[in-house]
Parts: structure tokens; sequence; C-alpha cells
């Protein structure tokens, strides 16, 4: 006997032995449903009727009459099951007690509770149970089944989070190589741009690009596609901001890279003027943010001990707990302005994007008087990625959010973006992503919990010009099928998803987009076993 369910928590297959044809599989259309209702009637179907069940798609579920109770799911399942009646087989009396809340200790240090469906048959086949203590030892069973259930599956969520978010030991080799690189060899430490190409960076007449990242490879792969892609490379001064721990690195690489006869300045964050200048918002927010999330909802202990929660919401929320989403890279182009006070207007880039055209016509649109021109987020044919519109990100529940916005608006990325930083500096959207953050911290963050995105949203609201989408495809990385023709027809690819190009985890068909910048021959890569295929 084996029993599967599947990670979305849709599908339970059940398999009774080798040899038996008998099977059931039972797809749950509903969320409402709980997984814990399915294994009872799925039990119930097969210890007390004995006979073949093939159930699919139980949309009947989803309709208007929600199942509450063990009953009514009993009763809707059975038109389904040939023609048989179910009541005559199931006493109510089960009904009843399988609809029992278990106790909290119930379980607690229990001995003589079946651990799998084996076990369980073996004891119902041996013991002359009636139904009442069939029905406990049942419900006693599936609720220790759930707990672990649970257990694994909030470890598999996390793991994930974790494989998309760690750095794999290649990268970190190559970031270790460069700064040895740094340290021991002068043609590394070069000043970036030379002298002569400094007046560039605050000159009006170029291209200017930002990118912000503590990612090396990931930053030398938007770097070159930019230039290589560019009509006028000459024109394209390009501003890597990174933070204290990659700057020797970055700055090797470039320096060993170099990508003339565009014009790149790699500077690290308490470089800037601005930076060093005593106060900085964005810091103090931090600062005060990751205060609150570590004391959020009691932290992670109390997080994982809500057992009324589903398994991937645990999950979120202890990805809200990770400084990943609060990292000043992040936060950083809320002050684009004030780091750059010398630019009109920039495009600034993430670090997981792969440039595939010349973008300098991106100049030319006419953002209407708006400060960030964007991709919508709501309207394409991958209905996972273009459905989002601000209730996707914002709690509507909160009165604070309710009364100022429209839940059916239609959201924007970043990824990349053209910011008129000269309309900008007409506007209070720094100071409105601030006071938002700030309210956020104050509600304990139930405005909204993850990413820059959901302020950045708040803050940019009537600032926006929607620019066409070919300037900027989301989703890759999210799902296998994404269509390597329509990537490759894009201006520009976001891997935004999970399945990053520079990890182990990524995904085959569409790496090679990312990868063709890439040269594998180089020394320094090789050294570190950084390769085509991972
Ligand atoms: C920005 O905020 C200040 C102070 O709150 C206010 O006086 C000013 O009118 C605001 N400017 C704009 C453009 O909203
Ligand atoms: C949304 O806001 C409501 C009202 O303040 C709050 O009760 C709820 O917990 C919030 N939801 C989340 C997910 O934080
Ligand atoms: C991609 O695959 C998912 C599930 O694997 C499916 O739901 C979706 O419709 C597919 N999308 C396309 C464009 O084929």
């Amino acid at each position: 006997m084996q029993l599967h369910i599947s990670p979305s928590l849709r599908h339970v297959t059940l398999l009774p032995g080798k040899g038996l044809r008998e099977f059931i599989k039972v797809k749950v259309v509903s969320r409402k449903l709980s997984y814990r209702m399915l294994f009872y009637a799925l039990l119930f179907f097969t210890f007390l009727l004995r006979f073949v069940f093939v159930l699919t798609a139980v949309d009947s579920i989803d309709g208007e009459n929600k199942c509450s109770t063990i009953g009514c799911l009993g009763k809707k399942l059975r038109p389904k099951i040939l023609a048989r009646s179910l009541e005559s087989s199931v006493p109510e009396v089960m009904y009843g007690i399988l609809d029992q809340p278990l106790g909290k200790d119930e379980l607690e240090g229990r001995s003589d509770i079946p651990q799998t469906l084996k076990e369980f048959m073996t004891e119902m086949k041996e013991g002359g149970y009636d139904a009442k203590a069939f029905a406990i030892k049942l419900r006693e069973m599936v609720s220790l089944m759930e707990q672990r259930t649970r257990i694994a599956k909030i470890q598999e969520y996390l793991y994930r989070h974790i494989a998309s978010s760690s750095i794999p030991k290649e990268l970190h080799c190559l970031h270790l190589r460069l700064a040895n690189e740094h340290a021991s060899n002068a043609a590394a430490r070069l000043q970036l741009p030379p002298a002569e190409l400094v007046p560039a960076l605050v000159d009006n007449s170029y291209f200017h690009f930002v990118l912000a990242s503590d990612n090396v490879i990931a930053a030398y792969v938007v770097a070159t596609s930019l230039v290589r892609n560019s009509l006028r490379p000459q024109k394209v001064v390009l501003h890597i901001i990174t933070d204290k721990k990659t700057y020797y690195p970055m700055q090797a690489w470039f320096s060993l890279h170099p990508l003339s006869p565009a014009v790149i300045e790699v500077k690290a964050l308490h470089h800037f003027d601005w930076f060093s200048k005593g106060k900085v918002p964005v810091l103090e927010a931090m600062e005060k943010d990751q205060q609150v999330r570590s004391q959020f909802r009691g932290g992670s202990s109390s997080i994982v001990a809500n057992t009324g929660e589903k398994p991937n919401v645990i999950a979120a929320k202890l990805q809200a707990l990770s400084p990943k989403y609060n990292s000043v890279m992040n936060h950083i182009r809320i002050h684009l302005p004030e780091l750059f006070p010398s630019l009109d207007k920039i495009v600034f880039l993430d670090d997981d994007i792969v440039v595939q055209t010349d973008l300098s016509p991106l100049w030319d649109i006419d953002m209407d008087g708006k400060v960030n021109g964007a991709v919508e987020t709501c309207t394409g044919e991958d209905k996972f990625v273009m459905s989002k519109r601000l209730k996707s990100y914002l709690n509507f529940s909160h009165p604070l959010i309710s009364k100022k916005f429209d839940p059916n608006e239609c959201a924007w990325a970043y990824g990349m973006n053209i910011f008129d930083l000269e309309a900008w500096r007409n506007t209070n959207i720094s100071l409105t992503y601030h006071y938002w953050v700030e309210q956020n911290i104050k509600s304990d963050l139930s405005l909204w919990q993850l990413g820059t995105l959901p302020p950045g949203l708040i803050a940019f609201h009537g600032h926006v010009h929607n620019i066409d989408p070919f300037w900027h495809m989301l989703g890759l990385g999210y799902q296998e099928n994404t269509s390597l023709a329509e990537a490759k027809s894009a201006g520009v690819v976001h891997f935004n998803g999970r399945a990053k190009p520079w990890l182990h985890i990524a995904l085959p068909q569409l790496r090679s987009l990312w990868t063709k910048y890439i040269d594998f021959s180089d020394n320094i890569i090789r050294s570190c076993h950084i390769r085509e295929s991972s």
C-alpha cells in the first residue's frame, strides 16, 4: 500500500499493493477542502466499500455547495462511485468522530498508533474493531500522518527557498579568486572607469544604465549583453553599484574583462557621497525592519507551531524573516536621484536579466511627465506571471490600504525600468516610500510581508508610464515550458523566477540565453569549475 501526496496537495493517490488492480486517484479542485478530509474519504472507500475507484476531478466540490464535513463529502462523492449507496456502508457515528478535532497533545508520546497504512490494515483485520474504534484509530493515524506531512512540506518549501537564495560554491570560489587577484595583481586594481572617461559619468548625452548587484557573474552577463547588443556601445555608461564585500571582486573582474568602448563604473555604496553624509533613511528603515522581522509573529518557532496554517503559508512567513528580502541592494533604487545627482534619466537593470537588443530607443519613449517607465503585469499570455494586481501584493483587508488604493489596479514590474530622475526630483516618491515602510513596521508587517515591490507600488502610484512588454519579458525560471522562441524575441528577458540561470536548479533550455554571454574558456571561470551546463 502506497500513499502519495502531490506537492500542491491537490492530488492524493492511493495504491493498494502490487497485483491489485484497484487504485484510487482523487483530484481536488477546491483549495478549501483540507487534505485530511481527503485521506478520510479515501480510506473509507478503500476499507469499507472495497471496490475499484477511479475518481478524478471532483469539480462539484468546488461549486456552490462547499463541503465542510465528512458526511457531506461522502455524499458528494457517492454519485461518482458507481451507483451504490454510501450511507448504508458508513455509519453516522464514524462521520461524527472523524469530524471532531483532535486534542492538542492527544498524539504525544503514543506508541499504539499505526505508522503506516499497511500496519493500520493489519491491525484492522486482526483487531475485530467496531465502527467507532475504527474511526478513532483512523483519525489518530491520519492526524499523525498529517503532522509528518506538514513538517516535510515546510522543509521542502524552505529548501526550495534556500536553493534559490544561496550562492553555489562555484560563485563563491569566483569571488574569492577575484579578491585574491585584486590583492596580488595590479591589473585587477584599475580605476574604473579610467580617468579620461570620468567626465562621461555625469554627461547626459550618454545612455546611463544602473545595475545594483552583489553577484559578479550575473553583473557581467548583464553588462556584456547590454554592450554587445548596443548599436552605439561608445555611448553606453554602466554604473554598477555593489556592497562592501563584493566591491573588490567586482572591480577585479571588470578590470580584467573591460567592455570598451562602453564606460563601466564600479562603486560600492559606501563610496557614494550621499551615503556617507550621515542620516541615510534607507539604512535606518532597514535596521528597524530587521528588528520587527525577527519578532514577527513571535519569531520562527511560533510560526511553525501554528498547525492551522498550510505548509506553503508557513514557509512564506519564515521567508519573510529572511534578510534576503531586506537587502540594501533592493531598497537602494528608491534613492537613485540622490545617488546620481547630475543625471536626468537612467535605465535601472536587475542582475537577473539578459539584454537582447539595443536599448537606446528607451530614451526616445515619451514618458508623459511620468517618473517610472515599466511593464504592466496584469495582461498577457502567461497567466501565472501576468496576473498581478495591487491586491496580489498589498493587504486589502487593512483599512490603510483599502482606503487609498484600488485592489484591481494593474501592478508593474521592477527589473528593467526607465527612471526620469528630473521628474522624480519634483515629487515626494522617496519620502512616500519611507513613510509606508514605516507604517508597515508600525502595523507589524500587516500591510505587506515580502520584498521592496509593495512599497514601490505605493510610492510610484500615479507616476508610472506603461512601456511595451517587448522591453521586459518576465517570468523566466518559473516554469519548464516557457517558450524559448518567445523568450528569444523579447528585448530584455528577466529570470525573476526561482530557477536563476547561475544556479544548479536552472531550467536547461532557457539557460543558454544567459550562458551565451560567458566565455567558459576564461582562466578564472575555469579555475572555479563554472561550466556551461550545470
Ligand atoms: C512633498 O512633501 C512636502 C512636505 O510634506 C509638501 O510640502 C510638498 O508639497 C510635497 N510635494 C509634492 C510635489 O507633493
Ligand atoms: C491584513 O490586515 C488585517 C487587518 O489589519 C489583519 O488582521 C491581517 O492579519 C492582515 N493580513 C496579513 C496577511 O498580514
Ligand atoms: C505550462 O505548464 C503548466 C503546468 O506544467 C501548464 O499549466 C501551463 O498551461 C503551461 N503553459 C503553456 C504556455 O504551455
